[in-house]
């Protein structure tokens, strides 16, 4: 069920940004804003602004702001919908609590789960049938409070408990099936419990809905660990374990700290460690790396003390920092995984390695590689070459740096040879990645220039709208704005950033921010922008690209990037055809 628009307009109308940003962060006046220390990342000098005539917040550091809604939601890491009810209730807005996000089939199934969490729970908590697993687990050093918080159970060593429990609350068997809570046999389809006399370990999605388990047996029995399938709700390559819990203070540290086990993460939550998750397996999908991209800047492994760990951060890692994050490695002793630390060592050790101890990747490899150099000439100069290789990942100087001479201390060979082999760093065209301060390209500013001018001014976008396509508005952030000004400009007869910021994804704000920013003199005439259309889209232009995709071709052919070579090759190709002549 969606949210009408009236009612989301009403609530926004009704809420005051200002207001409501002052009640989570201290602001002062200035000019017609307020400024104030940014809540989504740390910082000394208040970079954030709200700026109560265009109801919309800012910050100039991280980008991340927008209106009521979307402060709302970042700040309280919660849902669209959640955030309209909420900002709607004080002035008497009422939204129906079954207006959510999920679709309502897989409310259905994440219902199942929630009723069977608190089901597990209480029978670990409260009856014999689960004292033995509650002893196993204050055993091991877990606390009532926290296995209360992750709402940890135990499954009753039964066939059919799980089975009986749901079908007694309506569900049908099929649905529960579906859910992978139970299992069927294939040959009478039959019914039967898949989580039989094991601890429950509830696993939510980003939005903090429990969608599945992964149930640890207590007597040895195979597998260890026995995980939810795939479902509809519980897809792996989306999640990622207490990421929903972890997500603010991820946010406000600007780094994540990936752990194997979830029990690890479990015994985590008991010290001062907030921004810790657990991998849902071995591998991380491309879902995974955007989502921890778009959440930190910086990825911090801290994988179990064997081999197999430290295998799984050489190659992990390696994709991590090819995605652009920043990855460092916290070590763990040898033969030890970060719950055992804990149990042995103590909170307050463990924190302190946390906070002290943290290798960037490249050194961690070299260290890793070292070994295997020493009396192997030809291993020695592929590791060189592999380390030089990631080097060029590396966007600080002064690490890149650091780097460099370790990797020239340890393997004694001159920095100056080892730099020579780092393959200079391609670079990207898209808007948003562009280096603040840095001159944008002519081309860039000029369609910058030409939209924020369409912006203004809805009867020059009706005009020219049909006259605008990708090839006007190369830079594909642009055009994807231009799009939702399509959309907007359908509704509403003038331009207001509040409103607009709902018609386009969050990580443009920042752009459309930076647009609206744009000085435009008074009166652009319509020869102006005619003008600016014909070089935009033209002939005239086409030399101009050539030259510029002739020089980029010549630098992904040095870095040898067959991809980029192949793309930009299209791309010359695609202009030789449209402009013959
Ligand atoms: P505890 O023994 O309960 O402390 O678990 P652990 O996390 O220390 O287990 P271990 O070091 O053996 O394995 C590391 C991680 O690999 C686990 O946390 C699981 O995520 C995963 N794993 C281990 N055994 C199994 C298994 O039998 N099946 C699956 N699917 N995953 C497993
Ligand atoms: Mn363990």
């Amino acid at each position: 069920m969606r949210i009408s628009e009236e009612t989301v307009e009403k609530v926004k109308r009704g809420t005051d940004i200002t207001e409501l940003v002052s009640s989570y962060i201290k602001l002062e006046k200035r000019g017609r804003n307020y400024v104030g220390l940014c809540p989504f990342h740390d910082e000394k000098t208040p970079s954030f602004s709200v700026s109560p005539d265009k109801q919309i917040c800012h910050c100039f550091g991280c980008k991340k702001g927008g209106n009521v809604f979307q402060f709302y939601m970042e700040i309280e890491n919660k849902s669209f919908a959640e955030a309209v009810r909420k900002l709607g209730k004080p002035l008497g807005i009422e939204i129906e609590a079954g207006e959510t996000q999920e679709p309502d089939s897989d409310m259905q199934l994440i219902r199942m789960h929630e009723y069977l969490t608190d089901l597990y729970h209480h029978i670990l908590m409260h009856t014999n049938e689960g004292q033995q697993a509650l002893d196993y687990l204050t055993g091991r050093g877990f606390s009532a409070d926290i296995i209360r918080k992750e709402k940890i159970g135990i499954a009753p060593d039964m066939r059919d408990f799980t089975k009986n429990a749901l079908s007694e609350k309506g569900y049908s068997m099929e649905l529960a099936y579906q859910a992978g809570l139970i299992s069927r046999n294939e040959e009478n389809f039959s019914y039967y419990d898949r989580f039989s006399g094991r601890i429950m370990i509830p696993i939510r999605n980003h939005h903090g809905y429990i969608v599945g388990y992964t149930a640890r047996s207590l007597d040895g029995r195979e597998p260890k660990y026995l995980n939810t399938p795939e479902t509809p709700i519980f897809q792996k390559r989306q999640l990622l374990y207490n990421l929903s819990d972890a997500r603010k203070d991820i946010r406000k540290q600007d780094e994540v700290i990936l752990m194997e086990g979830h029990l690890d993460v479990v015994k985590v939550k008991m010290t001062n460690v907030r921004n810790i998750i657990g991998l849902m397996g071995t591998a991380l999908s491309e879902e995974n790396i955007r989502t921890l991209n778009r959440l930190a800047s910086n990825i911090t492994f801290m994988f179990d003390g064997d081999e197999a760990g430290q295998n799984a951060q050489i190659s992990l890692g390696e994709q991590l920092l090819k995605s652009g994050a920043n990855v460092y490695v916290i070590s763990i002793p040898k033969g030890q995984d970060p719950d055992e630390f804990i149990e042995k060592r103590g909170a307050d050790v463990f924190e302190a390695l946390v906070k002290n101890e943290r290798k960037h990747y490249i050194h961690f490899k070299a260290d890793q590689l070292l070994e295997e150099s020493l009396n192997n000439d030809m291993a020695f100069s592929n590791n060189l070459n592999v380390l030089a290789d990631h080097l060029k990942f590396v966007k600080d100087e002064v690490t890149r740096e650091k780097l460099l001479q370790h990797i020239s201390d340890i393997y004694k060979i001159d920095k100056r040879s080892i730099e020579s082999k780092v393959p200079a760093a391609s670079g990207t065209t898209s808007a948003r990645t562009a280096p603040a301060g840095r001159q944008l390209p002519l081309r860039e500013r000029k369609e910058r220039y030409f939209l924020r001018a369409m912006v203004e001014d809805r009867e020059l976008f009706r005009e020219f709208q049909n006259d605008i396509d990708e090839e006007v508005l190369t830079t594909p952030d642009y055009y994807v704005i231009f799009k939702g000004l399509c959309a907007y400009f359908d509704k509403q007869d003038s331009f207001d950033i509040s409103s607009f910021s709902q018609y386009i994804d969050g990580r443009l704000f920042s752009t459309v921010v930076e647009l609206d920013n744009i000085l435009i003199h008074e009166d652009v005439t319509r020869e102006e922008i005619n003008d600016y259309l014909k070089d935009l889209s033209g002939i005239r232009n086409s030399e101009k690209e050539k030259q510029s995709l002739y020089i980029q071709l010549q630098e992904a052919e040095n870095d040898n990037d067959i991809e980029l070579q192949a793309r930009l090759a299209q791309k010359l190709n695609d202009l030789n055809m449209r402009y013959k002549r």
